[in-house]
């Protein structure tokens, strides 16, 4: 009989991939499925080969996920006292697994802690991808939660064939300091770059979490989950424990502590876009199998390209993007040539008014007006043909502006020292934090080893001076 634990838990596994475009390519229809993937993400192709809007409806079903209800966004209300961010108002957090339980344990008090990522693949980061650290930040403020941030270097390294580590090494740095100037609080937070900590002291319990979970996975399912083949190096096969076991507090024992039944009670819970799903679908059908809690996940959507709503911003694709080192004319070049949802001419769009379903800077809108009432006074205005295009890219562009320039205004602030705390493994300071008992003993036993070390050293020291001596 097969055990509970051998049976993956997660409805709606998608097929692998593999099979997947086997299907696509054996039909003679131009249709084309979207394919949203860690590595991949492009809309769909209708069946007269018009690209067609990423559908996240059809994600939920296909990737099983549960989805954003209003009965959760009132449980958000309640339980920080503070109205939903504005992603999830408006539905551009839109998908969740576990949250509910993550909810209800925080109700009873039992804490949980946040983990999020980037993989460092470039050094200029988009305004695509602060959504879900914009996202990460409320949630921190909100429940008052410890957050973990990690910056997959070796996976980027694994990935790209044109990428030196040294590179993704040097971009993880320059992300670190962006991804500080969200406004990220440092004494609830840890950033860490793999390359660096996975081999350090601190990442040891991490070290072995990782090998725990390489242990359980095995290639088929990487395979299956992740569309591999065997031309794919073996350390993209071996990455997915990595990013996994970042999903369990006993990877980070100098925050959660070291009393082991204590700290694999603490859920994880994961913001991020719902490209990074499949990572973590095959975490949870694992974690089970090493007594070890399914993280919970909360998924976002893609920024738009300026291109359409077809793809998300790419930062390999310049044209597509806006940078959070772009000027204010850069940016109001970019929002200029942005696709937009007007009619081809001014009394066309007085007659049949504009299409915000499709207009890039109505999108844009969305993300970053905080006001509900002024968007839907805008709109009104666009659809009913009161406001043309020129305005609503007018309006767009100032609001990016806004954005990127009070990102820019905090970006300033942000020095290589203080990036130096932010990933320094030290304790977080949090509600249900290890007593100061447990933490004295556990600084009293790093000294301890410091101390040894140094005894060490210095009599490698004084060898070599006698060997100096000597020659
Ligand atoms: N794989 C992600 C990327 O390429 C980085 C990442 C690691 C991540 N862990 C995460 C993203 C957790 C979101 C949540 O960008």
């Amino acid at each position: 009989m097969a055990s509970i634990s051998e049976v993956p838990d997660e409805p709606g596994q998608p097929p692998a991939l593999s099979a997947l475009s086997l299907a696509q390519t054996s039909q003679d229809s131009k249709a084309k499925e979207q394919i949203i993937t860690p590595f991949d993400v492009s809309g769909g192709v209708d069946e007269h080969g018009k690209a067609v809007a990423i559908d996240y409806d059809k994600l939920i079903d296909r990737f099983g996920s549960q989805r954003i209800d209003k009965a959760i966004l009132e449980r958000f209300e309640k339980l920080t006292g503070k109205p939903p961010h504005r992603l999830l108002r408006r539905g551009m957090v839109f998908s969740h697994r576990d949250l509910n339980l993550i909810l209800d344990k925080y109700e009873k008090g039992v804490p949980f802690f946040l983990y999020t990522g980037r993989g460092p693949s470039s050094d200029s980061m988009h305004v695509g991808h602060t959504i879900p650290f914009e996202f990460t930040k409320y949630l921190q403020d909100a429940f008052d939660v410890p957050l973990v941030i990690m910056l997959t270097d070796d996976e980027k390294f694994l990935h790209s064939p044109k990428l030196s580590l040294k590179e993704c090494r040097r971009f993880a740095l320059e992300n670190a300091l962006d991804i500080i100037a969200i406004g990220f609080d440092p004494k609830k937070t840890f950033i860490f770059a793999d390359t660096e900590f996975i081999y350090s002291d601190d990442g040891a319990a991490f070290g072995f979490n990782i090998l725990e979970m390489s242990k359980k996975t095995t290639n088929n399912q990487i395979k299956g989950t992740f569309g591999f083949n065997d031309t794919n190096n073996i350390g993209e096969f071996a990455f997915p424990a990595t990013q996994s076991a970042t999903s369990f507090a006993s990877s980070f024992p100098f925050i959660f502590g070291h009393n082991l039944k204590a700290v694999n009670k603490i859920p994880c819970l994961i913001p991020c876009a719902i490209d990074q799903d499949p990572y973590f679908r095959q975490c949870r059908d694992n974690a089970p199998r090493l007594g070890l809690m399914k993280p919970a996940l909360i998924h976002t959507v893609f920024l738009p390209s300026l291109r359409g709503s077809e793809s998300k911003m790419s930062a390999s694709d310049t044209d597509s993007s806006i940078f959070l080192s772009d000027t204010d004319n850069q940016i109001k070049k970019k929002v200029g040539k942005a696709f937009s949802g007007g009619q081809d001419t001014r009394e066309e769009h007085e007659r049949l008014g504009g299409r915000t379903a499709v207009d890039v800077p109505f999108q844009y809108l969305t993300f970053f007006l905080e006001d509900d009432e002024q968007l839907e006074h805008i709109r009104q205005q666009y659809e009913s043909g009161k406001m043309q295009s020129g305005e609503m890219k007018a309006t767009a562009t100032k609001e990016l502006q806004a954005y990127v320039w009070a990102f820019r205004e905090r970006r300033k602030a942000v020095t290589p020292e203080i990036r130096e705390e932010f990933m320094r493994p030290r304790q977080l300071i949090f509600k249900s934090m290890p007593s100061e008992k447990e933490q004295r003993a556990a600084l009293e036993e790093e000294r301890r080893v410091l101390q040894k070390r140094l005894v060490l050293v210095e009599g490698s020291l004084q060898r070599l001076q006698a060997t100096g001596q000597a020659s």
